[in-house]
């Protein structure tokens, strides 16, 4: 079955026949591929197990990787609770809706499929209008991992859904390209303090007024997931190899492609983002994109500066670089 793509323009009083028909396709328990603040989602029905089976089959996704579910307020988000601890609570409070994940104890009603079988669930508020106002005509919580085949680069534009997905969900709502252009950041609120699971738009400076201890990486509780599976070896990688240089002393070859943030001289297919850190992490995803389909043979990228704000950026390309198992 194709893929049925509705584009979404700027004047949410004309979204409401798509807004509908992709509630009901959730409801159905098909997947639907829809924008957020972040990256695209590839959204199911959160509590019924065999349409987060249709998103793990659709992303060829491992079944140890937990998926976040998306909820429409605080109240849906205690629901999926078995306990609401304070600082989640706070933090929601604070910075919901927008780009933040906080790991919580689960309760009953959430189907093992969704924690890959673990005690915790990852609950998020977006703040994309297209996203709130799914999640409010649909009525449920929506389990959403990124909408891009398993450990390739994420999609930030509905051409790159498609460029993974077509043909493998049931629809798409094309709302533009995301804004923030990176993932949220994942904070584990079943310990104490909570910590930072996944380096994301949010930044550790963001997450520091609020107690939020930054240890990306740090194994996971002993009855959740083994590791938090954004902490993947290889993630968010392009088909062809990725290397981060720190200068181009050793020069390139004939079908590199170039990824930088300065003024360069060189031969190569040259994608240039901004040299702030939002700026060039909201380019980032697009920039691969681009080398990836201008056919080029290996990307190098000149190492972006290494200071606060740039964690998610260097988090991204370091995993990128990944070559596979
Ligand atoms: O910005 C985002 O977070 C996007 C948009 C669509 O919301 N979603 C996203 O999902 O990036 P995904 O599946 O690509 O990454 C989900 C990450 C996992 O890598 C993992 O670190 C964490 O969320 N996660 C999900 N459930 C978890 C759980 N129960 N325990 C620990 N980590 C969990
Ligand atoms: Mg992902």
């Amino acid at each position: 079955m194709p893929t049925a793509v509705h584009v979404l323009g700027n004047d949410p009083a004309t979204w409401s026949g798509p807004l509908s028909e992709a509630a009901a396709v959730l409801a159905a328990g098909g997947t639907v591929a829809f924008p957020t603040e972040t990256v695209y989602g590839l959204g199911a029905h959160a509590l019924d197990p065999d349409a987060v089976a249709r998103i793990y089959a659709a992303k060829g996704r491992p079944a140890t990787n937990p998926i976040i579910v998306h909820v429409v307020d605080i109240a849906q988000a205690k629901q999926l609770a078995g306990d609401w601890p304070e600082t989640a609570d706070s933090l929601a409070r604070a910075l919901w809706p927008g780009p933040l994940t906080l790991i919580v104890p689960k309760a009953d009603c959430v189907p093992p499929i969704v924690t890959a079988g673990g005690r915790t669930v990852a609950l998020r508020m977006p703040s994309h209008p297209v996203a709130r106002a799914l999640l409010k005509e649909a009525g449920i919580p929506v389990a959403a991992p990124s909408a891009n085949v398993s450990e390739s680069i994420s999609s930030t534009t509905a051409a790159h859904v498609l460029k993974g997905l077509d043909g493998k969900i049931d629809m798409l709502l094309d709302g533009g390209t995301t804004p923030g252009g990176l993932e949220s950041t994942v904070v584990d609120c079943s310990v104490e303090p909570p910590v930072i699971r996944r380096h994301g738009l949010l930044s550790p400076a963001d997450l520091a007024a609020y107690g939020v201890k930054d240890a990306p990486g740090v194994l996971h509780a002993a009855d959740g997931p083994a590791v938090s599976p954004g902490m993947r070896r290889r993630h968010y990688a392009p088909a062809v190899p990725l290397v981060v240089v720190s200068s181009l002393a050793e020069g390139l070859r004939e079908n590199d492609g170039l990824l930088t943030f300065r003024t360069e001289q060189c031969a190569a297919i040259v994608e240039t983002l901004p040299d702030d850190a939002r700026g060039y992490g909201a380019g980032l995803y697009g920039a691969l994109h681009r080398l990836e389909d201008a056919g080029v043979e290996r990307i190098v990228v000149v190492e972006p500066p290494r200071a606060p704000g740039w964690e998610a950026v260097h988090d991204r390309l370091r995993r990128a670089s990944e070559r596979p198992d």
